[in-house]
């Protein structure tokens, strides 16, 4: 077992962000992923085709020299978005996905959708041509407990839309309970979800260990200890419906630490290593590969990679910030150390 080759892997929920911080987080996700999702929560949203493209070339320009890396964009459904707009989307073969904030949600939410009713046109022509919707599931009801908004969306929003659009592809993003958990398994086929490192590794005690803790602070928020080892049974299961997505959301320290902290855990440097430590715990690394390398674009209807990575037992040390932008940016296990390392890929 030792070292572990597999597969190389993609991430399929990411957050890169723009500019300066785009270029100096970009390389941490390609050394390791051949692709990944690229979240559109930029303000302005990314809510076009051409926006996407657009987008798609800023990122590409990043990419360090040599790199193969491919982007695969998202689109940020709107009110403003059209049924035509999803058909350009699917017709491209850039934009794989078409991602729905409840409006208020999470970060740079604001564009996204009060209420889902409006977007049904949008819902009828992704079913039609098969462009999965990326769903941050929680309620945004202020008087929903903030532990409970997952399982409220996913019985009181996701249940009926599956219903009513039943041959709509879905990919709940970011699961992070055992409610999830049971919903996806027990959805059809069209249903799938990705689950984090940090939802693996961490329960909520983490925000709050020797004082409260900004940089474990994420959307949606970790859970009760429960609620972690459901996540990493369903990792760990086998099951083709759940698959690798980082969520690695960067926020520079200042806007972390703060009276209003951002929410988001920035992952990227050590992603792979991070998932291997969680499934080694489980006593299941010889899943990793299939929930890193082949479920992801077996639901997406891509080819899966050709390329290897290894990844060696091997003990390092995570710097307690990476500059970024001309700032601090505080990574996962800050000052802290990770037992697997990346010791190569290939393409
Ligand atoms: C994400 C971000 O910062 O863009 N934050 C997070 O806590 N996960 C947005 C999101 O995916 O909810
Ligand atoms: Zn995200």
């Amino acid at each position: 077992m030792d070292p572990l080759t597999l597969t190389r892997p993609d991430d399929w929920h990411l957050h890169l962000r723009d500019g300066a911080l785009l270029r100096d987080v970009l390389p941490h996700t390609a050394r390791q992923f051949a692709r990944a999702i690229v979240m559109p929560n930029l303000a302005p949203p990314v809510a076009t085709c051409e926006q996407a493209a657009a987008y798609r070339e800023r990122i590409l320009k990043c990419l360090p020299e040599g790199s193969d890396f491919e982007p695969l964009m998202a689109l940020y459904l709107t009110p403003r978005t059209t049924a035509q707009e999803i058909e350009r989307a699917a017709a491209s073969d850039f934009v794989h996905g078409v991602k729905l904030y409840p409006a208020g949600a999470t970060t740079n939410s604001e564009a996204g959708l009060a209420s889902l009713e409006a977007a049904h046109p949008v819902f009828e022509a992704m079913q039609a041509s098969g462009l999965p919707l990326l769903v941050h599931g929680e309620s945004t009801d202020p008087a929903c407990d903030v532990f409970e908004r997952e399982r409220v969306f996913l019985e009181q929003t996701l249940a009926p839309l599956l219903e009513r659009f039943d041959t709509l592809r879905v990919v709940v993003e970011h699961i992070t309970t055992r409610d999830a958990v049971h919903f996806v398994e027990s959805a059809a086929e069209r249903v799938a979800a990705t689950i984090t490192p940090h939802h693996l590794l961490l329960n909520r005690n983490a925000l709050f260990e020797g004082g409260i803790r900004p940089h474990h602070y994420c959307l949606p928020v970790l859970k009760a200890e429960a609620h972690r080892q459901a996540l990493v049974e369903a990792a760990t299961s086998g099951s083709a419906k759940f698959f690798l997505g980082t969520d690695s959301a960067p926020h520079l320290r200042s806007a972390k630490e703060q009276a209003r902290g951002c929410a988001g855990i920035y992952s990227a440097h050590a992603a792979l290593e991070l998932y291997a430590e969680a499934f080694e715990s489980a006593g299941a690394l010889d899943r990793l590969e299939a929930f890193a390398s082949f479920h992801g674009p077996d639901f997406y209807g891509l080819p899966r990679n050709r390329g290897r990575v290894t990844l060696r037992r091997e003990r390092w040390d995570v710097p307690a910030i990476y500059q970024a932008a001309g700032a601090e940016l505080v990574p996962l296990r800050a000052g802290e150390s990770v037992g697997w390392k990346l010791a190569g890929a290939s393409r």
